[in-house]
């Protein structure tokens, strides 16, 4: 079992973890990274655009866009415990026929993403080792607006997350967390045509959105 393998997402983002995270966006809402990414993807109007939305967990990015104005969104998530429950909540508020559900890994799926307006990849790349591909294929997808959440790189965090990756190997836990180097993402960003539109960092979370230039 490698890590894309997409077992791996099922076993990790499994039913009881889907139901928490449920159960705490109902609570209170998106989480503050999550906020301020859909409030920088809308920055320029949402009325009637297209969103996708890789790795949506709960779905927390898409529902607030529709809410707002975006016509459709496609959320396109490896973990199927994810997918069920960003479905149900989104028939809960009423949405659910505005957005298509697609199971697998991004990268893998490639030519059966489509293109949309607005593009998150919210705390998505941080649990994925080939950032190159996972945000070429979400770049070259954003007609207007790509943001991402990712660790802050920087030396302690790098060297937390180091430590929790070794125990989670010691613990056989296949999926690791990864910081990939923020001028990293940007230059593959940037060779799909998109340029820096806003930054902020939090105390381990940084969000980053570019637009088309
Ligand atoms: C840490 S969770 C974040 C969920 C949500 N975006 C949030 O911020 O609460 C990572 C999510 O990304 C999904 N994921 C990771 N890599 C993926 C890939 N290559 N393609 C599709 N989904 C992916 C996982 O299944 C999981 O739902």
């Amino acid at each position: 079992m490698d890590c894309c393998d997409p077992s791996v997402y099922d076993d990790h983002f499994d039913a009881k973890r889907a139901r928490d995270q449920l159960r705490a966006y109902r609570r209170d809402g998106p989480r503050g990274w999550s906020s301020r990414l859909i409030a920088e993807l809308a920055a320029d109007g949402v009325d009637g655009l297209t969103v996708l939305d890789i790795g949506a967990g709960v779905g927390a990015v898409h529902h607030a866009l529709l809410a707002q104005g975006a016509a459709s969104a496609v959320d396109v998530d490896a973990s199927g415990p994810y997918l069920e429950a960003a479905q149900g909540e989104a028939a809960r508020r009423g949405i659910a026929d505005r957005v298509t559900y697609l199971k697998g890994d991004a990268v893998a799926l490639g030519d059966a993403i489509p293109e949309a307006d607005l593009v998150a990849l919210d705390r998505v790349v941080c649990c994925y080792p080939d950032m190159d591909r996972l945000v070429t294929l979400a770049a070259t997808r954003a007609r207007r607006r790509l943001g991402l959440v990712v660790p802050r790189d920087d030396a302690w965090i790098r060297a937390f997350i180091a430590l929790e990756n070794r125990v989670a190997s010691l613990g056989k836990r296949p999926l690791l967390t990864y910081v990939h180097r923020t001028h990293a993402i940007t230059e593959v960003v940037a060779a799909a045509g998109l340029v820096p539109a806003s930054g902020h960092k939090g105390r381990i979370w940084q969000t980053l959105v570019y637009a088309r230039a």
